[in-house]
């Protein structure tokens, strides 16, 4: 156990996919945890660097999950800020949920590295989360997800697994220094994602790729900022050419154990109603 026992893990990100789930994992085991985001006590906002400080103020160890995501342009310069203030204040032991094959992401994990944190980086595949916590819910609900993405293969990771390695490397010694690519344990295409959803639901949805003109007009008609319609064009163009096309042993080698199938877990998420009409 490290000396996170003592003081509040900081968690950016606590109620969204990932931090959600850390939160819950840490606070069962009785480990102080703080929340940090806009609705946080103190808020901590991404858009406002004069939340920082009060919300590291006494922590021990700190999650970093920044929004909406380390493709977007100018997101490596706010992790790096945040990590320098971090190291500065006192607070050495980082953690951040990074992304496969995203030149951005990457330029933030160098970013981590040169503050002198004792840094940990889960570099993650796509989150299962997606469909049922996340753009891909609504679509899914009306009955057909068009998206702009063919055959090509995706190691989809669970939430539950990443929170899972959060916990096992922010309480437990080794872990510094160390960089886990995380997904799950099968490649699947989106059609083939849509199609295990449909399964698991019992409902007929139709999976159809359309053009990335069509796309950003599609996401245009669902009034989304139109920063969030040049991310989603960003990953599905730059992310999902093949180059992620890999599984790795992430999973095991953190907790030692397999990852969850993406089987598993739309016949979960299922059963919590979510996917009904
Ligand atoms: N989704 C994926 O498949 C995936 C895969 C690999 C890596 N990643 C990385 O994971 C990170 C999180 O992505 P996610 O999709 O899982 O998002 P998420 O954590 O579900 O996003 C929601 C969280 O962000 C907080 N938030 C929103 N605006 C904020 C702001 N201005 N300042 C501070 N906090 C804010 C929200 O709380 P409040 O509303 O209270 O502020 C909430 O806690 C991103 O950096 C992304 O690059 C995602």
């Amino acid at each position: 156990m490290t000396d996170t026992a003592k003081k509040p893990i900081l968690i950016l990100g606590g109620t969204g996919k990932t931090g959600r789930r850390l939160a819950d994992r840490l606070t069962a085991q009785g480990l102080p945890v703080r929340i940090g985001s806009r609705s946080g006590t103190p808020p901590f906002d991404w858009e406002n660097d004069a939340t920082w400080a009060p919300a590291l103020d006494g922590v021990g160890a700190v999650y970093i999950s920044y929004y909406p995501d380390l493709a977007v342009p100018g997101a490596a310069e706010a992790v790096g800020a945040f990590a320098n203030l971090t190291v500065a204040s006192g607070v050495r032991r980082l953690v951040l949920l990074s992304g496969r094959g995203e030149t951005e992401a990457q330029r933030a994990e160098e970013m981590l590295k040169a503050s002198g944190a004792d840094w940990t980086i889960l570099r993650c595949a796509w989150f299962s989360q997606n469909f049922s916590e996340s753009f891909l819910l609504d679509p899914l609900l009306a009955g057909e997800v068009a998206l702009p993405v063919g055959a090509v293969g995706e190691p989809f990771v669970d939430a539950d697994d990443i929170a899972d390695a959060a916990v096992t490397v922010l309480t437990r010694q080794g872990h510094v220094g160390q960089l886990y690519e995380l997904t799950g344990p099968r490649l699947l295409s989106f059609a083939d994602a849509v199609a295990e959803i449909g399964k698991a639901s019992g409902r007929g949805i139709r999976f159809k790729r359309i053009s990335h003109a069509e796309f950003t007009a599609a996401v245009a008609g669902y009034e989304l900022p139109a920063e969030f319609a040049w991310l989603l064009n960003e990953l599905f163009t730059e992310v999902l050419d093949g180059r992620n096309e890999a599984l790795t042993d992430g999973v095991e080698r953190v907790l030692g154990r397999a990852p969850k199938d993406f089987s598993a877990y739309a016949t979960e998420t299922a059963a919590t109603g979510i996917w009904s009409d």
